[in-house]
């Protein structure tokens, strides 16, 4: 599902890389990717976690980033320096259909996109079909409370039906044939965290 103009200015802020920034350094502490990692941000929006990533992990690497909404693909063109593109190759696609064999990735990155999705559980399968097996799926997810609570149900748009929570994605992520790895979370509002393709 695309955002809406409130969420736009939610995820378009100077503080969002910031934030980004911090959990791909939280992420780089515990998990070290092999040397050319096969690397793929879905939802990557105007592609500041995508350059983050880039620097990261796989400074001389490539990412694919892709987002549903092809207006967040052209603002990565602009909000993007040349220089901070180079190794970054951006495409619009749907993380429910993702245009890869089986086993194309190493590493999956999803910031906030899960709970934009109305068949989240599709996009996940999708996600460990085209991980290697050792794979690691990294996520920033939010819960319900935050984004559909009696004030944010009538600024952001999100689906209404389907919604998961904390025990719900936990599950849904081991049914996938992922095992979790360390994670920050609060219950109620969201969590970070990283899961292995066993
Ligand atoms: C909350 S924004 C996060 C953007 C960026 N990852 C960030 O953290 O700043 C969620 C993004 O997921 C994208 N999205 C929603 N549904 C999607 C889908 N089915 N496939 C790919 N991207 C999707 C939206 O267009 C949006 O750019």
């Amino acid at each position: 599902m695309k955002l809406n103009w409130a969420e736009r200015l939610a995820v378009n802020n100077p503080l969002r890389p910031v934030q980004q920034r911090l959990e791909i350094n939280w992420y780089r502490r515990r998990v070290d990717l092999p040397k050319g990692a096969r690397i793929l941000e879905i939802g990557c929006g105007r592609g500041a976690g995508s350059y983050l990533i880039k620097r990261a992990f796989s400074p001389a690497g490539c990412i694919h980033a892709m987002d549903l909404d092809i207006g967040m693909i052209r603002k990565a063109g602009t909000y993007l320096s040349p220089e901070a593109r180079e190794g970054l190759s951006f495409f619009v696609a749907d993380a429910c259909r993702l245009p890869y064999r089986d086993r194309a990735m190493d590493a999956v990155f999803g910031f906030g996109v899960l709970h934009h999705i109305p068949d989240w559980q599709g996009a996940l399968k999708e996600i460990v079909r085209v991980l290697e097996d050792g794979g690691i799926y990294f996520f920033e997810e939010l819960y319900p409370a935050l984004y559909q609570n009696c004030i944010t149900r009538h600024i952001l748009l999100h689906p209404r039906e389907n919604r998961f929570r904390a025990e719900a994605l936990k599950r849904a992520v081991a049914e996938a044939g992922l095992v979790m790895g360390t994670y920050l979370e609060n219950p109620y509002l969201g969590i970070l965290g990283y899961a292995e393709k066993k």
